[in-house]
């Protein structure tokens, strides 16, 4: 509408200036006062002032075309987020990586509690595994460790440190995630990787790779660890793309670890080799594996079993099947299927 009166207004005011332009010139001509040769020279100079009169249009679009843009980046910069630092947040001093579960509560909606009343503890340079049913509150676990969210109820600590006590940085810099779903940016696979700690040094960078298995896969591409992964990763496979995760993960060299069922889009050979790769990481850090495939966890020092937001069993494995509750049930089908 703004556009469509500047438009209008323009041919008004030219219209009406050339007529006005061309009554005076004609009459002073006629009362020979003036030469024509001065009045086309005066509609020469007339159409010079024109010129950028019409301009002034696009101009205009342009100008309201980037205040718009200006105004979404502004609201976009301008967004609180929910989740800050305390006033006189510490920074996490992490020495053992003990992680403490105490009382927690958590639902995303009031009306649908997903945790209840947690509480158990991940003891320094242990791997502890959680299995259960899909949708029983597994990743959320991991992201109100990594606070994503706030708990609801309840605290976590890692090493005697409530995490929203400490800054958001200093957490989120101690524990390394390898999500159930990676996201990747539309760039190389190495700088994908880099990501992961972007100061970390070209070798540092080419041991991540070998240790997620990605050397054979990368060595199959024309333009090796330069390839794009195209918007979101959709040229690599599910596999390869929790791979990066890996080497990501592996990279950040944070002393809290957290799988979030991280092989399963992995064929089972794939599969042992990464485990392999991920006990060797795990070495003396501190490490969740959140687990579909049992098997993947025997090892674990302790196993949580969640069923609907509660912890209903935990155990090492041989314990926990001697117990013959829900993980022996869950493994006998799991034996059957293999
Ligand atoms: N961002 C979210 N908002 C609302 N509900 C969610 C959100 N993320 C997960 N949920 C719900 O929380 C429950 C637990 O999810 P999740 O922790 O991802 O389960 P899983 O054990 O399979 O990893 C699910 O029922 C899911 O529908
Ligand atoms: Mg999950």
């Amino acid at each position: 509408m703004s556009l469509l009166a500047l438009n209008s207004g323009q041919a008004l005011i030219i219209a009406c200036a050339i007529t006005a332009l061309m009554w005076l010139g004609s009459t002073e001509v006629v009362a020979g006062t003036l030469s024509i040769g001065e009045l086309v020279m005066i509609n020469a100079y007339m159409i010079q002032l024109f010129l950028p009169l019409n301009f002034l249009g696009f101009v205009y679009r342009e100008i309201r075309r980037a205040l718009t843009d200006l105004e979404n980046m502004l609201g976009l910069l301008n967004k609180k987020p929910q989740i800050t630092d305390a006033l006189n947040a510490q920074e996490l001093n992490i020495s053992h990586g003990e992680i403490t579960f105490n009382n927690v509560s958590f639902s995303y909606d009031t009306h649908r509690p997903i945790l209840n009343n947690l509480s158990f503890s991940v003891k320094a340079g242990s791997k502890v595994a959680i299995v259960g049913a899909s949708g029983a509150g597994k990743s959320s676990l991991a992201r109100l460790l990594y606070r994503f969210y706030d708990v609801s109820a309840g605290e976590i600590s890692i090493d005697n440190q409530a995490i929203n006590s400490v800054t958001l940085n200093s957490l989120r810099k101690a524990i390394a995630i390898v999500p159930q779903d990676t996201v990747l940016f539309n760039t190389t696979i190495r700088e994908n990787i880099a990501y992961g700690r972007p100061s970390a040094s070209d070798a540092e960078i080419d041991e991540a790779i070998a240790m997620a298995h990605l050397k054979d896969f990368i060595a199959t591409l024309d333009k090796g660890d330069k390839t794009l992964v195209g918007e979101r990763g959709l040229k690599v496979s599910g596999g390869e793309k929790q791979r990066i995760a890996i080497a990501r993960a592996i990279l950040k060299k944070s002393p809290i670890l957290i799988f979030d069922e991280a092989t399963s889009a992995l064929d089972s050979h794939s599969e042992q080799a990464i485990l392999a790769a991920m006990r060797e990481v795990a070495q003396n850090h501190t490490s969740v594996v959140i687990a579909h495939r049992l098997s993947t966890i025997t090892d674990a020092d302790n196993i949580l079993v969640f069923s609907k937001g509660e912890l209903v069993e935990q155990g090492t494995h041989a314990e926990l099947l001697i117990h013959k509750g829900q993980y022996s049930q869950m493994w006998l089908l799991q034996q059957q299927e293999d």
